[in-house]
Formats: structure tokens, C-alpha cells, sequence
């Protein structure tokens, strides 16, 4: 039996298939590749504590608040401001929302495409018994190569516009209870691969070692800063994934569970990473180099390091897939809402659309290295720091404001009411939405646009 509302939307068929599709976004590449390396440069240990505070703070009263604004509409971010916010202007956070999904996913989908492309590389073995040079040099050949960048980038955005395309059941929720459980269970192969290397204790000190001396207030905001984009909030994701949620699922338990579960992943992450890249002394490199310079190193060393290889990467691109999924998930479905759209037609088009916008990104490394300069930076990086540093810090704020502030009072306590959790529960959400989440997020956000200098 289809389980639809009267406009006949679909909604998820069950509260697990909903967990596993929203935390299939929230757990990505901001978990499994720049959580651990932050985590290690800030202090190890107390840099998560300081974590789970902003997501106690930040994270999970925000993924509540869209979980509301997306229920009680049952409409994408755009339509859904429109319809509770009394005045037009609001509709402009679901726009900037829907901007910053589009941008987002076009880049987002170019790394997709590394990862594709470094899937198929270990599963052919090709790192195996390759020196460090020749390892190195096959990512600057990636990155050298337009054809197969924008290649490999296309096929990453086909497969998301797929799954797309087939809609809540036969779509999204269908491939997130594939991939997810595969995605939990390979990594947990992985970290206990991990525990039984040499470098188990370098590894587990870099990640956890509480160093309180490199708790500054860089490493606060940074902590705070991460809340935003490994949960996939501030841009209305979960407004849409919200959405499509039956009346009797509780909000605050669902995005408890979210947050944990992808708190987790990204710590079991460090915790695969770092004890093997310390069994072979490399150092913990940042960003690309770690996962396509430094970690086909260690694989092409370690005792089975080629399906290790091959397992990890599967790893990646499940979690990269599940979350881009979400991105075109959000634009899609104010077409299909606001404009009458067909599902298939919103998503073949608008995939086509993210996919042409996400060319110059993927060329900026080689054939518009020049051109696409921004002081200094290309055009990839400079949609990166975009997306992260202002457009999801504001959209969080105005969401926390929104929910906080002009939401009625009887319909937030509503929505919360309906899955069953009591007044204080409420009450503790209500005053760290209204006054918590608004102060900590501006603090980061006013630190990234530089008006506080630290
Ligand atoms: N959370 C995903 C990651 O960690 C990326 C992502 C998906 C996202 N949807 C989002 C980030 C919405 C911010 C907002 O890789």
C-alpha cells in the first residue's frame, strides 16, 4: 500500500528508511576526509568535546528546526517559507537555501567523480607496488586530465539523478537502506583492520589526545563552524527530507539519532585513517593529498592493500553518493512542488543544469587553471569557501531566527508535540534556538567574514 497525503506526496515508508536517508546525507565527505584531519590539527580529544558541544548547541536544535519548518509545510524550502512565514521576505531563505544546494552539488560532484574514478583505480590494483612518486603522480594525472574529470564527474551526477529521478521509495529510500547498512558495515571492517596496526597508538593519540593548550578560539569557531556542513543543515536539506515524514515520528529523537550516528562515523573515520597512515610514518596530510596522495601510499604497502584499497574508496563514494543525493533531492523538489514539474523531467533537468555548472570547477585544476583564478584562488576552492563560510552560516542563522522568533509558539509545540516528546524537552529546544544557536552562529560567522579577527 502507498502510504501518500492528500496532494498524493510520497512519504517515507518507514521511520528507519527516513534515518537512514537523512543521516545518508548528513554522513559524506565532511565526515569521513575533513573531520579527522581537523580533529588532529586542533587538539585531538578536546577538539571533539568542544564538537559535541555546537552540536548539542548548533547542530541538532537547527536539524529540528528545519525537521519543523519541513513537516508542517510538506513543501521544498522555497514553498515552505513562503507558506509560514507571513511576509514574502522569508521566501528568500528557502531561495538562498536552493542556491546553495545548486552550488554546492556542482562541485561536490567533482570530488564524487575523483572518487569514482579512484574506485575503479583500486579495484584494478593499479596502486599496488607503486612507488610513492608514481602514486603521487597518478592524482596530478587526474587532475591534468580534463576529459576524464568531466567525465568521471558526469557519471557521478548520472547516478545521482537516477536515483533521483525514481522518487522517495523506489529512489532515495531504496538506495539509502542499500548503501547506508554497506557503508556502516565496511567501515567497521576497516577500523578494526586499524586496530591491529603498528601505528594504533600514534594513530588514536593524534585523534583523541586531549590537548587543551590548542583549544584557542580559532579552534572554538572551527569546532562550532564544522557543525554546519557534515550535518547537512542550513540550507534546508532537511526541510525537504522533513517534508516527506509521517505526523507520529518525533523530531528530536530522529535528529538525536542523526547527529550520533554521524558524530560516530566521522570519529570511526579517524579512527581507520590515522593508525595506518602513523604504521608507515607519513605525516597526516590535509584535504585531496591525504585521501588520493598519502592513503593509496599506505595501501599499496599494507598486507592486503588492495581490497582495503577497494573497500575504502567503496566506502567514500557510497557516503559521497547518499549525500549529493540529498543536494539534488532539495532542488528538485521545489520544482516539482512550486512549478508542476514531473519528477523525471525536474531531475534530469535540473542534473543536466548542476552538471554544466560544475564544469569549470572540474576544469580549474588544469584547462581553466588560469582563467578561473579569484585572487589567487580557483573557482573550485572559491565555491567551496563560498558555500561553507557564508552561504550555510547564514542559512543556518535565519533558520534558528525563523523557528526561534516568528514561528508561532503553538506551532512549533505542535510539530514536537506530535511525535511524542514532552514540554521540557520543548522548552530547552525553544531557548537554545532563540537565544544559543543564533549567538553561536553569528560569533562564527562574523569570524569567517573577518569582522572578528582572532
Ligand atoms: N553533509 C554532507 C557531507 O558531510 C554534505 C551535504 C549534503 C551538505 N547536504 C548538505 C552539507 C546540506 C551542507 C548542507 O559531506
Amino acid at each position: 500500500m502507498e502510504i501518500k497525503n492528500s496532494k498524493s506526496r510520497e512519504l517515507w515508508l518507514s521511520k528507519a528508511g527516513f534515518i537512514l536517508a537523512a543521516a545518508g546525507s548528513a554522513i559524506g565527505l565532511g565526515n569521513l576526509w575533513r573531520f579527522p584531519y581537523v580533529t588532529g590539527m586542533y587538539g585531538g580529544g578536546a577538539f571533539v568535546l568542544v564538537y559535541l558541544l555546537s552540536i548539542i548547541a548548533i547542530g541538532i536544535p537547527i536539524m529540528v528546526a528545519e525537521f519543523i519548518i519541513g513537516r508542517r509545510t510538506q513543501r521544498n524550502p522555497v514553498g515552505a517559507f513562503g507558506k509560514l512565514g507571513k511576509t514574502k521576505g522569508w521566501q528568500l531563505v528557502g531561495w538562498l537555501g536552493l542556491a546553495t544546494g545548486f552550488i554546492l552539488l556542482s562541485y561536490y560532484s567533482v570530488v564524487g567523480g575523483w572518487i569514482l574514478d579512484y574506485v575503479l583505480k583500486s579495484a584494478g590494483g593499479l596502486f599496488h607496488g607503486k612507488s610513492p612518486a608514481e602514486i603521487n603522480q597518478m592524482f596530478d594525472m587526474v587532475l591534468k586530465s580534463p576529459l576524464r574529470q568531466v567525465f568521471f564527474h558526469a557519471l557521478f551526477l548520472f547516478l545521482v539523478t537516477y536515483i533521483v529521478s525514481r522518487g522517495i521509495h523506489k529512489g532515495i529510500e531504496l538506495w539509502n537502506k542499500i548503501l547506508m547498512p554497506l557503508l556502516f558495515g565496511i567501515l567497521l571492517l576497516l577500523m578494526v583492520n586499524s586496530l591491529f596496526s603498528p601505528g594504533v597508538r600514534e594513530g588514536m593519540r593524534f585523534l583523541f589526545y586531549p590537548d587543551f593548550s590548542k583549544i584557542t578560539a580559532t579552534a572554538i569557531l572551527e569546532a562550532m563552524g564544522q557543525a554546519f556542513f557534515p550535518l547537512s543543515i542550513g540550507l534546508g536539506t532537511m526541510i525537504t527530507y522533513g517534508s516527506y515524514l509521517k505526523r507520529d515520528v518525533s523530531l528530536m529523537n530522529s535528529a538525536t539519532e542523526i547527529c550520533v550516528l554521524d558524530t560516530l562515523v566521522a570519529l570511526v573515520a579517524g579512527i581507520v585513517i590515522f593508525p595506518i597512515v602513523f604504521t608507515y610514518g607519513l605525516a597526516p596530510s590535509a584535504g585531496p593529498g591525504l585521501f588520493f596522495k598519502t592513503l593509496p601510499v599506505v595501501f599499496s604497502v599494507l598486507p592486503g592493500g588492495r581490497i582495503i584499497a577497494f573497500l575504502f574508496f567503496l566506502v567514500v563514494a557510497f557516503a559521497a553518493l547518499t549525500s549529493a543525493i540529498s543536494l539534488l533531492e532539495l532542488v528538485v523538489a521545489y520544482f516539482i512542488d512550486e512549478r508542476k514539474w514531473g519528477r523525471k523531467k525536474a531531475a534530469i533537468i535540473m542534473g543536466l543544469t548542476i552538471f554544466i555548472f560544475g564544469v569549470p570547477s572540474a576544469l580549474s585544476f588544469n584547462t581553466l587553471r588560469d582563467i578561473t583564478l579569484i585572487k589567487g584562488i580557483n573557482i573550485f576552492n572559491f565555491l567551496d569557501l563560498l558555500v561553507t563560510n557564508y552561504m550555510l552560516p547564514a542559512g543556518g542563522l535565519l533558520i534558528a531566527i525563523f523557528c526561534g522568533w516568528f514561528l508561532s509558539r503553538k506551532e512549533s509545540l505542535d510539530e514536537i508535540r506530535k511525535g511524542g516528546n514532552d514540554l521540557f524537552f520543548y522548552r530547552v529546544w525553544r531557548f537554545i534556538i532563540r537565544y544559543i544557536a543564533p549567538v553561536a552562529v553569528l560569533l562564527v560567522f562574523s569570524w569567517k567574514a573577518g569582522v572578528i579577527a582572532l
